[in-house]
């Protein structure tokens, strides 16, 4: 379907042009003084330069194009040259009609849909999730569903840190305290046990009392980074072990993802392209674009339009080891053999960007991508404490994402439980499915590359703009529909029929603007335009509710006009929440 103000302007371009004025000046805009009009349309102060006329004299002569019009209620011209506009009733019943019965309420689909490959999450394997690894989930969780909704192949990939010196770590120090282990065995040739030698929680306690040795002992440090070499060099234990630290920390990270409602479809990570970085190495300084520097073989990418200094792109360091940006370039590199995607989205903290400005430039330059193949990174700020600093425990420490999911849901659990006559089971699990709305609406709601503060209070508030408050209002739409059904009335073939209230029309006119709204979101890698329209649209629900009286209403034609209405509310609004990768439950 044409986008709402498309159709719309489309008659006032006709209009323009019937009046004997350019058409492309007729384009209509949602009125940014509500309480003079709806629409508004500036064309004929555009138009008084190309005309040398009045912009006054241009306008009056469109609108007098537009008397009788089937899509104008008020056409009227206001100095200095405005048109303020008004449309008409039956013009938006039609358009909402047509959108009850498309496909996606009538979303145009791209003429040739983009493969896209979105980066985001960035775990690390035999680490513990923490609140900084948040936003990437949430923010990418978003970004592939808006996407994979507004019809592009959308594929999500975790790209785990499952490589190099923290695994070297980790077995370093299991083989300190358990050196009697099967794995540590070089001789050892049968095979090894399915059983990994810890569980979750020992892992987690294993790699930071690593991590901490190997500061403070040189010679601990020495024997990780060798055993890394050795793990890396194929060592058959080594791998094996390493194979069961993989296992047993996806696990956890799935069960984690899981509670956030975040899904991959790849679980792929940087070990994956461990063995194509020796052919990288080799197309770069076969094409003559990598040349040693003080021993370490680099890629120039700067260029001379370019403002700020950007640092040649390292490919191997001056003893040959690898660097996150070769892996990640090897990763560019499967990518296009495997999936060959149009675009590639990697979505981390925005102080990487400069980072990733020099891998793109480098995999541009040296041919791993193709010219028309597009890049993006998406860079989100962080989320603070009330003290404007990176949101930490309250005794200082780094907060995990379980604890925090955990708080949330205690907090949510206590309010929902707090006025409400549910009994302790459904409170739980309606509250796990609120708190995942209030963490992911906050950080959603805002600009990804805008910090914002974490606030618990305002969070898991049911009113103001909050995952909640929309939660709240889908299932006041839902209570509504269920009474109508259990009163033995039918949700089929409901006809709505044009608005008769002033908060009507006004919810009504904000579901015309849903397929521009998502074709922006997309565009835009931009979640925060979906909660926009969500919390206007809500707004505009919950006023007209508080006038309706739906259930009460006698008319048979007018009450099912008005449930007809409240089924496309509700079904707008569901497929807005399941792209930010939210739900709403039936009660709360
Ligand atoms: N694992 C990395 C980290 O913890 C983030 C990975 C981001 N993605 C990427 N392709 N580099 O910092």
């Amino acid at each position: 379907m044409k986008k709402f103000l498309e159709s719309v302007s489309q008659k006032m371009q006709e209009a323009f042009e019937a009046a004997g004025f350019e058409a492309g000046l007729g384009k209509v805009t949602v009125s940014n003084r509500p309480d003079l009009c709806e629409y508004q349309c500036n064309g004929a102060m555009a138009g008084a330069k190309l005309y040398h006329m009045p912009p006054m004299e241009i306008a009056a002569r469109v609108a007098r194009q537009l008397e009788g019009s089937q899509v104008f209620s008020r056409v009227e011209a206001v100095a200095p040259g405005f048109l303020n506009l008004d449309v008409k009733g039956e013009f938006i019943r039609d358009y909402l009609r047509g959108m009850s019965v498309e496909e996606k309420f009538g979303l145009e689909m791209p003429e040739k849909p983009l493969k896209i490959l979105i980066d985001y999450g960035g775990a690390n394997v035999a680490k513990p999730l923490h609140v900084g690894h948040l936003r990437p989930a949430v923010i990418g969780e978003s970004v592939k569903r808006i996407c994979r909704y507004a019809g592009h192949q959308v594929i999500g990939d975790v790209h785990l840190g499952d490589w190099g010196m923290p695994m070297g770590l980790v077995i370093t120090e299991l083989q300190e305290r358990r050196p009697e282990l099967v794995y540590f065995q070089e001789e050892y040739e049968g095979e090894y046990p399915k059983e990994a030698p810890f569980t979750i929680s020992e892992l987690e306690e294993i790699y930071p009392a690593a991590s901490r040795r190997s500061k403070e002992d040189p010679q601990y440090k020495a024997r990780a980074l060798e055993t890394t070499h050795q793990l890396q060099a194929g060592r058959r234990g080594y791998r094996a072990l390493w194979q069961q630290i993989l296992q047993v920390s996806v696990a956890d990270l799935k069960r984690n993802y899981d509670d956030l409602e975040v899904e991959f479809d790849l679980w792929k990570g940087e070990s994956d392209v461990r063995d194509l970085i020796p052919k990288m190495v080799q197309q770069m300084k076969d094409g003559g674009y990598a040349h040693l520097s003080e021993g370490a073989l680099v890629v120039d990418v700067k260029e001379e339009t370019d403002t700020k200094e950007i640092p040649p792109c390292m490919i191997l360091k001056s003893d040959g080891a690898a660097l996150y940006n070769t892996t990640d370039l090897a990763t560019i590199m499967e990518r296009m053999e495997l999936y060959h995607p149009d675009k590639l989205i990697y979505i981390t903290d925005k102080r990487q960007e400069l980072y990733f400005e020099q891998v793109f430039r480098c995999a541009r330059k040296t041919g791993l991508v193709e010219p028309q193949t597009q890049l993006q990174f998406l860079g989100h700020g962080t989320m603070n404490g009330k003290d404007g600093k990176p949101f930490k425990t309250r005794d200082g420490g780094v907060m995990r994402l379980e604890n925090l999911i955990r708080e949330i849901r205690e907090e949510m659990y206590r309010k929902i439980r707090e006025n409400r006559s549910l009994g302790e089971k459904q409170a739980q699990s309606i509250a796990r499915q609120v708190a995942v709305a209030a963490l992911k609406y906050a950080d959603l709601s805002n600009q990804a590359g805008k910090d914002y503060i974490f606030d618990m209070e305002r969070f898991t508030s049911f009113e103001g703009d909050t995952g909640p408050y929309l939660l709240y209002t889908i299932v006041r739409i839902k209570s509504i529909l269920n009474k109508y059904a259990a009163q033995g009335g039918s949700l089929q073939g409901l006809t709505l029929e044009s608005p008769e209230s002033e908060a009507q029309k006004e919810l009504m006119m904000k579901l015309t603007g849903f397929g521009a709204m998502m074709e922006a979101a997309c565009q835009e890698t931009a979640p925060h335009r979906v909660c926009g329209f969500l919390y206007d649209l809500a707004n505009a629900f919950n006023h007209f509710y508080h006038a309706a009286n739906i259930l009460g209403e006698e008319n048979r034609r007018r009450k099912e006009s008005l449930l007809a209405l409240l089924l496309l509310t509700r079904d707008v609004m569901e497929t807005c929440i399941g792209v930010l990768g939210f739900s709403a439950p039936e009660k709360m």
